[in-house]
């Protein structure tokens, strides 16, 4: 067989690639080692930033497949037919860790799925919990700068964690989840995944209906202790899925959705729009729309998992978002860290581009040129490059009116304002069931982890934390209480 011939990133034939031009033996090298310094250039870019959350993560290639149509509920092209499959790429993360930081941190995990439909990119950016910490985007960098590790010791800091916690009882809930035996996944197999947000579908009559995605494991849900994790290798979530999906043991998840109509929305005693509730089931149950499969890992995990783009904002025609005030923010925030961190260009790469035909205006920039995965190239042509245009009959695109969204709803008639909602609002009764839910070896490990940090914070934080666990239910506060009073 004829060997590959090395050459530079141009494609001259290298004659060495082992040895560089010098004067005499022991003297300096020369200007004309022009591969060594592309070498060493390269290498001097092969890092882009990590995202500054949910950096450490792992991904995979599957499919998506309806098992009941959602017809009736939305346009969206991909839920039309039982049986109609569309292809996905899945990534798992933790949050607060940097890129090689373990993955069995107690964190959420998390579950971004990219629908590489017909009409467009779908993206479902969520997480391994049903709620979330906070309700108003412009609390996240705050909350996260007290997550991440503290910028003196670098190192993860328990006690700001909670003085966060502690000025801000809309995260209890949250808290009561992360701090639980959930707390930790076994693996990214063993978990569930949740929009949390609520998202809207609308349908050929202009209806919209608020919705929830649920993801349920088919492989059931297993935790770590934190002894567990502590022994466990840092990377064996990651190993873990890499391998199950190399011998062909492909793990799988039921998709469900949650309901509700907008008059339900206008009645209910919840506002179903915010990030720290959960729809109760017994209102609004699970109803099965599909299976999602992963079976095919990544060829190159940089140029796949690593520069891969989800965004809240990739939406499809049939698929809305909703007032919730932390979608809001994250409606804006992707793209925009995507341009930073990946490129302007981010979306001609293979792992983001669309399968279907993408037609714009929109010209050159960082990372421009004919991306492989298009068949049909209409950038970066020398087409039209404006519009509106004369070459409308000839091929150039134009605007569909008929995929126009119907106008999202605004319950009351309102004014334009800063609105504090914490003051009367129940922080308290969710955190509370789900503390009643569990059994007592389950409300045990909950209180000792939570102990065991709140341990760290000043009295005040203290003080501040056992009031909202005594909000929730006396007997959380009076157990992580005592547990702290033997520490
Ligand atoms: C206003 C609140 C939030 C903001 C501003 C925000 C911002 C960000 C940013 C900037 C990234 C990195 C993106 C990248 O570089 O590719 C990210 C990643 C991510 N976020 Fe958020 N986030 C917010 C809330 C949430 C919530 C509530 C969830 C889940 C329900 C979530 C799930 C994720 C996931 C899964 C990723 C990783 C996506 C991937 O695998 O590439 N985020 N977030």
């Amino acid at each position: 067989m004829n060997k590959k011939i090395l050459t530079t990133a141009t494609g001259s034939p290298v004659s060495d690639d082992d040895n560089s031009i010098s004067v005499g033996e022991r003297g300096p090298l020369t200007f004309d080692n022009h591969h060594t310094f592309e070498k060493l250039a390269h290498f001097n870019r092969e890092r882009i930033p990590e995202r500054v959350v949910h950096a450490r993560g792992t991904g995979a290639y599957g499919t998506f497949t309806v098992s009941r149509s959602l017809n009736d509920l939305t346009i969206a092209n991909f839920l039309q037919k039982v049986g109609q499959q569309t292809e996905i790429f899945a990534r798992f993360s933790t949050v607060g860790g940097g890129q090689d930081s373990s993955d069995y941190a107690r964190d959420p995990r998390g579950f971004a799925l990219k629908f590489y439909t017909i009409e467009g990119n779908y993206d479902m950016v969520g997480n391994n919990t049903p709620v979330f910490f906070l309700r108003d985007a412009i609390k996240f960098p705050d909350f996260i700068h007290s997550q991440k590790k503290n910028p003196r010791t670098n190192l993860a800091d328990p006690a700001m964690m909670y003085e966060f916690w502690a000025n801000h009882p809309q995260s209890l809930h949250q808290v009561t989840i992360l701090m639980s035996d959930r707390g930790i996944p076994a693996s990214y197999r063993h978990m569930h995944g949740f929009s949390s947000h609520t998202f809207s579908f609308w349908n050929d009559k202009g209806e919209r209906t608020w919705f929830k995605w649920h993801f349920k494991s088919n492989q059931g849900i297993k935790n770590f202790t934190n002894a567990e994790a502590i022994a466990a290798s840092p990377f064996g979530a990651q190993q873990d899925l890499v391998d199950a999906i190399d011998r062909g043991d492909f793990p799988s998840w039921t998709a469900n959705i949650q309901i509700m109509t907008q008059q339900e929305a206008n009645e209910y005693r919840i506002n179903p729009f915010d990030l720290t509730k959960v729809w109760p089931h017994a209102d609004f149950p699970l109803q099965e729309v599909g299976q999602l499969e992963l079976n095919r890992n990544v060829v190159n995990y940089f140029a796949e998992t690593e520069q891969a783009c989800f965004a809240p904002n990739n939406l499809v025609p049939g698929i809305g978002a909703s007032p919730d005030k932390m979608l809001q923010g994250r409606l804006l925030a992707y793209q925009d860290a995507h341009r930073y961190r990946v490129g302007t260009n981010a979306n001609q790469l293979p792992v983001n581009a669309a399968k279907c035909p993408v037609h714009h205006y929109q010209r050159d920039g960082a990372m421009a040129g004919v991306c492989p995965a298009h068949g049909d190239m209409n950038i970066q042509s020398a087409d039209v490059n404006f519009y509106p245009n004369d070459q409308i009959n000839s091929g150039a695109p134009v605007p569909s009116p008929m995929v126009e969204e119907p106008p999202m709803p605004i319950l009351e008639k309102a004014w334009v304002k800063r609105y504090s909602v914490d003051a009367d609002e129940d922080h308290y009764s969710q955190a509370g069931d789900l503390f009643r839910l569990m059994d007592d070896s389950q409300k045990s490990q909950l209180t000792t982890t939570i102990a065991e940090g709140l341990v760290l914070a000043t009295e005040s934080v203290q003080q501040r934390m056992l009031d909202q666990f005594k909000k929730a239910d006396a007997d959380y506060a009076d157990r992580i209480q005592s547990i702290m009073s033997a520490l």
